[in-house]
């Protein structure tokens, strides 16, 4: 049967003789294809120029009888004992100096020119043995980069790639001290060769500086991994290559990252593990999913899907019967073509023993084994069918890198987080079941530019770095007329970070939204009354105290020396509406405003009525549109008759009724 479902796979854990049992209870439950090797650098080269890669081989081509096709990770995450022992100065540095040490996974430094020769050395050879294989399918470059980089690498010769990377960018050091401001606190550079890493100081950093160096690591990394994905292009045409995401992890750039990449895969654990997972988290949840999708603008895979409790020292919750298909059926309601479940069988040693698999210690088949098999062998068919198929939303919102760095480098309110204010206005159209696509800005890219005539509604919050072209874009967009929703803390800063002055708050595109903001306040220790149209509900974080010029007033400040003053405006510009919310609304306000939107951008909510907890996801295909009905509650519920009159049944047990954690998916012909 070939399925669109894989596991995660680490036959060397185990003793030669179970792989063939492995692969027939892989088989039975529909397995096919498995992702495998890419933490096994010892095991592949167990001294320095002895490869040997009999074990992976065997796996491969039994696994490949079977029809189970492989991927191969290259293991550049975890290089073994004999390398750090004879180069030491491949472990990184911290921002205080400190060397780290052998013991976990991720302790190499990517600029370490050294340690590129010994990838280059093994990748190669793991290419010129698999390349062609027709049993191996795709690769995976390394492991979730940017996991485990905590503190980013402050070595020497990262220093040295720093200056490199300026120079290129900069040119004359004079056009650094000024994108810089370093006649602030006399930080001037003479020569590339006098700037330092923005690591550990005695007292603040430049905020210039440090969003450069994020900038710099990021880039880093996506020519580490090119470095990778050149070689095994020498060998190999016929496979995918692709790298395993997590989500809103912020160390790279994921777009960048997706460039050199057939398909983007994510790693999706929602259970939970040192961090209990709240209950209502769903919702962050599909955000995530959607912004995997905005990546390279196209579907996805799942390489790690969760296949049972999690955590390496503390726990998160066992998933209940049924929650383990209701995840993996989410992440392809969000645009997943395929799932791969980590891991195959629990591991009895190392770090992650209580990270479980399908499979128990013991190997043996058990609930998670039925359950997930189950579901494999339902879904085997839809799966199929609905390959390529997308979102139909109407709405954007867009995700940025800058903004999230800025506003981590100086989030003015110790709360402030730029992915949780997003995540506050995507939950307000997810309570409605109102889709919304999460989008990168990159609108003169051909590859990555979205098409914003797709959307009625626009959701830029936090705009904080403003480019001229990206407002010019915006202004085009209400123009033709689109609805464009911009926040406080809009236009505040330049591309370097520092403060823009040629413009009244909140910057470029004041006329459009018919304001200025020329005062504001730190909600340090409160927060602050507000009136939107006739409903009542409180603001945090940030207030500007606006100005409308030409704009209508739709939101009042109902306490502090600004009470009566505008807080939320709305302003009609060439076809569209442009509006403004100054402050950040609690769930209640945001649900109004969502509505409010609705309305105004005359976009349908079919599903606004279902129970809550009930999830519906649209994945709309050439001919008929595929309706996800997630129930995330631990009781059955009805779906109302009305809502499925005209649809017809693909995947369900009971028309209208969803049982506990049960997933149905109905059909629409177009
Ligand atoms: C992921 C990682 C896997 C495994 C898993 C459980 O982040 O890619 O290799 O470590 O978490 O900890």
């Amino acid at each position: 049967m070939n399925t669109h479902f894989g596991v995660d796979y680490y036959p060397e854990h185990w003793d030669k003789d179970r792989l063939e049992v492995d692969i027939k209870l892989m088989s039975d439950m529909g397995i096919s294809m498995v992702r495998l090797g890419e933490f096994s650098w010892h095991k592949m080269e167990p001294e320095e120029g002895k490869y040997d890669f009999s074990w992976l081989r065997e796996a491969v081509d039994k696994l490949g009888e079977a029809g189970i096709k492989s991927i191969l990770g290259t293991p550049t995450a975890a290089p073994p004992a004999w390398l750090m022992n004879k180069h030491p100065d491949i472990f990184p540095i911290n921002d205080k100096g400190m060397q780290t040490t052998f013991n976990g996974r991720h302790h190499d430094c990517q600029s370490n020119k050294i340690y590129r020769s010994y990838i280059e050395k093994l990748v190669t050879k793991m290419a010129q043995e698999f390349g062609q294989d027709e049993n191996v399918i795709g690769w995976q470059i390394d492991n979730e980069f940017g996991n485990s980089h905590g503190d980013l690498c402050f070595c020497d010769s990262c220093r040295d790639r720093f200056r490199e990377y300026l120079k290129d960018k900069y040119k004359d050091v004079n056009a650094l001290n000024k994108a810089w401001g370093t006649h602030f606190w006399s930080q001037e550079y003479n020569s590339f060769e006098e700037v330092f890493l923005p690591g550990y100081t005695v007292a603040g950093r430049n905020p210039a500086t440090v969003l450069d160096h994020r900038r710099f690591c990021s880039d880093l990394i996506v020519e580490f991994q090119k470095f990778q994905i050149d070689i095994i292009k020498k060998y190999s045409n016929n496979q995918f290559i692709t790298h395993n995401y997590m989500g809103f992890s912020p160390k790279v750039n994921y777009f960048e990252l997706g460039r050199d990449l057939d398909f983007v895969t994510h790693d999706q654990y929602p259970g939970g593990f040192y961090l209990a997972m709240p209950s209502d988290d769903e919702a962050f949840l599909s955000e995530t999913l959607e912004l995997i999708r905005a990546f390279k603008n196209k579907n996805f895979w799942i390489m790690e899907q969760q296949a049972g409790p999690t955590g390496w020292e503390i726990l998160g919750r066992t998933p209940a019967p049924g929650k383990l298909a209701l995840w993996a059926l989410k992440s392809v309601a969000h645009g997943a073509d395929n799932v791969i479940f980590f891991r195959w069988r629990t591991c009895t040693v190392g770090t992650e023993q209580y990270w479980h698999g399908i499979l128990p210690h013991n190997g043996k088949p058990g609930r998670r084994y039925y359950e997930l098999s189950g579901m494999i062998h339902k879904y085997a068919n839809l799966m199929e069918e609905i390959q390529g198929s997308g979102s139909n939303a109407k709405i954007a919102m867009v995700y940025n890198y800058d903004q999230v760095h800025a506003l981590d480098i100086q989030p003015h309110h110790p709360e402030l987080s730029y992915v949780n204010v997003l995540t506050d206005y995507y939950k307000a159209f997810y309570n409605v079941n109102v889709a919304v696509d999460m989008i990168g800005d990159y609108y003169d890219d051909e590859a990555l530019a979205p098409d914003l005539s797709k959307y009625k509604l626009l959701i830029v919050p936090l705009q904080y770095i403003e480019t001229e072209e990206k407002a010019r874009i915006y202004r085009e967009y209400v123009e033709k007329g689109g609805h464009l929703v911009l926040t406080y803390r809009n236009g505040v800063k330049d591309i370097n970070n520092n403060c823009q002055s040629e413009f009244e708050l909140p910057g470029r595109l004041c006329d459009v939204l018919g304001i200025e903001v020329k005062d504001y306040d730190c909600l340090r220790d409160t927060s602050v009354k507000v009136e939107l149209n006739l409903f009542s509900g409180n603001g945090s974080l940030w207030s500007d105290i606006v100005t409308p010029t030409t704009a209508t007033v739709i939101g009042k400040y109902a306490s502090e020396y600004y009470k009566g003053e505008a807080c939320m405006t709305e302003h009609s510009y060439g076809r569209g509406k442009a509006y403004y919310v100054g402050t950040q609304l609690d769930e209640n306000l945001f649900d109004k405003f969502a509505k409010y939107l609705l309305t105004e951008a005359k976009i349908k909510a079919p599903f606004a009525g279902i129970e809550k907890g009930v999830e519906v996801v649209v994945r709309s295909g050439e001919k008929k549109d595929f309706y996800f009905f997630l129930n995330h509650n631990d009781r059955k519920v009805n779906i109302p008759l009305d809502m499925i009159l005209d649809m017809n049944e693909e995947i369900i047990e009971n028309r209208g009724v969803l049982n506990p954690f049960e997933v149905a998916v109905y059909s629409k012909e177009k």
